[in-house]
């Protein structure tokens, strides 16, 4: 079932937003050269913690972190850890914030210190395929309009999209039906209506956009090695068209 939200709701959601948009903006300062992810994942707890929100992700299924740090050919869900970052690397930092029983979710890629210029490409055309995603999410439009800008953007640029983990709807729990792929054909899937609430994450990679997944069970990464960046917002469906509610 996929639920369409009261004005309450979406406010709360927007409240969770905002804390989570500063959150990234913090990390923005904060992410360089020398920085551990286990570092990065203890701030974010401590700051959620301060400004009276919850981390949602830490319990989730098991999963036992207040963020997923992605570094360079991971995909997502990698486990933060005590290895500091280095110059040319790329992270992802993906959370979600409770505030007050609203999320919001929303996954951001990082340069550490100088990256090369292809791979700045790739975060560029990333972060452009999402809001290629989002101007398609309008009530009336179908989940495959938003899929197929996203792949045909992507796949002209060289890049290629992850097609084993896709955006979701999300209200009182991180996911939500219906399930939103980076990749589809237009007029195809479910019809947008107002009051919806999805995630739109496209995880783009340089080479194969197929994955393997490591022992851990959780987190996937590019079978052939090459890098991985994810932009992710939380979006809601309204009569003006998408409102973006993680915007930084
Ligand atoms: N934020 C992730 C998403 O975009 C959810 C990760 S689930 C977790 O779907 F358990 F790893 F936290
Ligand atoms: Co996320």
């Amino acid at each position: 079932m996929v639920s369409i939200k009261s004005e309450r709701e979406i406010k709360q959601m927007q409240e969770a937003g905002k804390l989570l948009a500063a959150c990234h903006r913090e990390l923005r300062k904060l992410i360089e050269p020398g920085i551990t992810t286990w570092e990065i994942d203890q701030f974010v707890e401590r700051y959620l913690t301060e400004h009276g929100a919850i981390a949602e992700q830490k319990g989730y299924q098991g999963y036992q972190y207040a963020t997923c740090a992605s570094i360079n050919d991971e995909i997502c869900h990698g486990f933060p850890r005590k290895k500091p970052l280095k110059s040319g690397d790329i992270v992802t930092i993906d959370m979600v914030v409770n505030l007050d029983g609203g999320l919001a979710d929303s996954a951001w890629t990082y340069a550490v210190g100088n990256i090369s210029p292809e791979t700045q490409r790739l975060l560029d055309v990333t972060k452009q395929s999402l809001y290629i995603g989002i101007d398609k999410a309008w009530p009336g439009n179908r989940i495959g309009d938003i899929g197929h800008a996203i792949q045909s953007y992507v796949e002209a640029q060289g890049f290629s999209v992850v097609r084993d983990f896709t955006g979701h709807g999300i209200g009182s729990t991180i996911h939500e039906e219906p399930q939103i792929p980076h990749f589809g054909t237009p007029g195809k899937g479910l019809r947008l209506k107002e009051g919806m609430v999805i995630t739109i994450e496209p995880m783009v990679n340089e080479g194969t956009w197929f994955s393997r997944m490591d022992s851990n069970g959780w987190t996937a990464r590019t079978a052939d090695g090459k890098l991985s960046a994810q932009f992710e917002h939380t979006v809601v469906i309204t009569g003006d068209g998408p409102l973006i509610i993680t915007e930084q």
